[in-house]
């Protein structure tokens, strides 16, 4: 293991329908400037989209190849993130299945997003084992890649919480392996003199004292060591901690700041308000859209004056124009000096210019489909190999490893 393992970042999105600029603004502008920072795992959630979609699964495999495709075309390179599908690693699945057996239910049931999407999603029988489960199969994809961190929307905080409660439970159930302690004294010397003597002081001032920078430095100086194997990481984190070893690290949010990401009226672009532009729109549709969106209701005739506030061609112009374009909005409107097509003009400008590059690439991509296999087939055999470390130790710690 040369990376070291909490600078990892995962992620991933169901596929349940085209990618739209609210996604875009939202959380693939910042998957891209993640990948350049951490060791990145993308993943389309299929499994996940089948909680909700069971009996409709036609869209889910429509969506996967879009979606990857909408990723590649806006700038996640599979040179620095690791792009993969959900239900090609199955090893998600087995953690899955592992982590079931320490689940409470009770703790599954107080998810708020269980009661929350049953509710929104009446039409559907969503009072099924895998639904309730949802945020535990998510568990899994997290932990199986002992993730640091997990960039999601406040909705998901939740779920990342009982991600973190499970791996406590786990590491708590099966870290006291035998013969513990003297495991880990083992491995404080062999960090040799010097190092033994700062953590041991570093340990000894957390345990003691309770010192929670001691706690941070400890986990610092253990991160910056090279030279120790993964397991003697996790017993040595387990011995400062004070608890056993670790063997699913707790992941923690790493919260996408909402997008502030308009739709066609003015509320938050989604597939479910039926107000979106697509991702890779065709130019003709993007601004038939755009001339068509309803303005400030009090400019009935061109000579009316209105106001920006109570436009939402103004939040575009927030996103998308520079100051001087605001300022000539705000006075050209409320003066009646210009109308309300001449003021879309700069926005519809301004989205086609930014889609153009990536409608671009997306046309490349379509047109060499093999290209995008491969990277995938690329992305998952990698994911893989991530995986089945994590598993092999678990299924060790759980008495499992006959089965090899
Ligand atoms: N539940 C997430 C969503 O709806 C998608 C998801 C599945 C996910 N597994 C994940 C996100 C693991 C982050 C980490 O957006
Ligand atoms: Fe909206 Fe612009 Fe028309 Fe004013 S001029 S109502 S801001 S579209």
């Amino acid at each position: 293991m040369s990376l070291i393992a909490n600078k990892r970042v995962l992620s991933g999105m169901r596929p349940t329908g085209q990618l739209h600029l609210g996604h875009y603004h939202g959380v693939l502008k910042n998957w891209v400037r993640l990948q350049h920072e951490y060791e990145c795992f993308f993943f389309v959630a299929d499994w996940h989209a089948l909680t909700t979609s069971y009996e409709a699964t036609g869209i889910i495999s429509d969506s996967v190849f879009d979606i990857i495709v909408d990723w590649l075309s806006v700038g996640i390179n599979p040179g620095e993130a690791t792009i993969f599908v959900q239900s090609r690693v199955p090893e998600h699945a087995e953690l899955h299945l592992l982590l079931s057996m320490i689940t409470p239910i009770s703790w599954l049931e107080r998810v708020p997003t269980y009661k929350d999407q049953q509710e929104k999603l009446k039409e559907r029988d969503l009072s099924t084992y895998g639904f309730l489960g949802y945020p535990l199969l998510q568990t899994a994809d997290i932990l199986i890649y002992k993730a640091g961190h997990v960039p999601v929307g406040e909705d998901q905080v939740a779920h990342i919480e009982l991600s973190r409660e499970i791996a406590r439970r786990f590491n708590f159930l099966y870290g006291r392996e035998p013969g513990f302690e003297e495991k880990a004294e083992a491995a404080v010397r062999k960090l040799g003199k010097r190092n033994a003597k700062l953590y041991e002081e570093l340990r000894k001032r957390y345990q003691e004292e309770g010192d929670p920078e001691a706690l941070a430095r400890g986990r610092a100086f253990l991160d910056a060591q090279q030279n120790i194997s993964l397991g003697d990481r996790e017993r040595l984190l387990g011995y400062l901690e004070g608890g056993g070893k670790v063997i699913l690290p707790e992941p923690q949010a790493l919260l996408t700041p909402e997008s502030k990401m308009p739709g066609l009226d003015g509320e938050k672009m989604s597939k479910s308000y039926n107000n979106t532009i697509a991702l890779r729109e065709a130019p003709d549709s993007v601004r038939t859209k755009l001339r068509t969106m309803p303005t400030d209701p009090a400019r009935v005739r061109r000579t009316d004056p209105g106001d920006p506030a109570k436009c939402p061609v103004w939040k575009f112009h927030e996103i998308y124009s520079p100051p001087d374009v605001r300022q000539w909005v705000q006075e050209g409107c409320r003066s009646a000096g210009i109308g309300c097509l001449d003021c879309k003009q700069p926005v519809i400008d301004a989205v086609l210019t930014e889609q153009a590059p990536i409608r671009e690439r997306s046309e490349e991509f379509l047109a060499d489909p093999d290209t995008v296999r491969a990277i995938v087939d690329e992305g998952c055999e990698a994911a893989r190999i991530a995986a089945r470390e994590t598993l092999e130790e678990v299924r060790e710690v759980m008495n499992l490893s006959y089965r090899r």
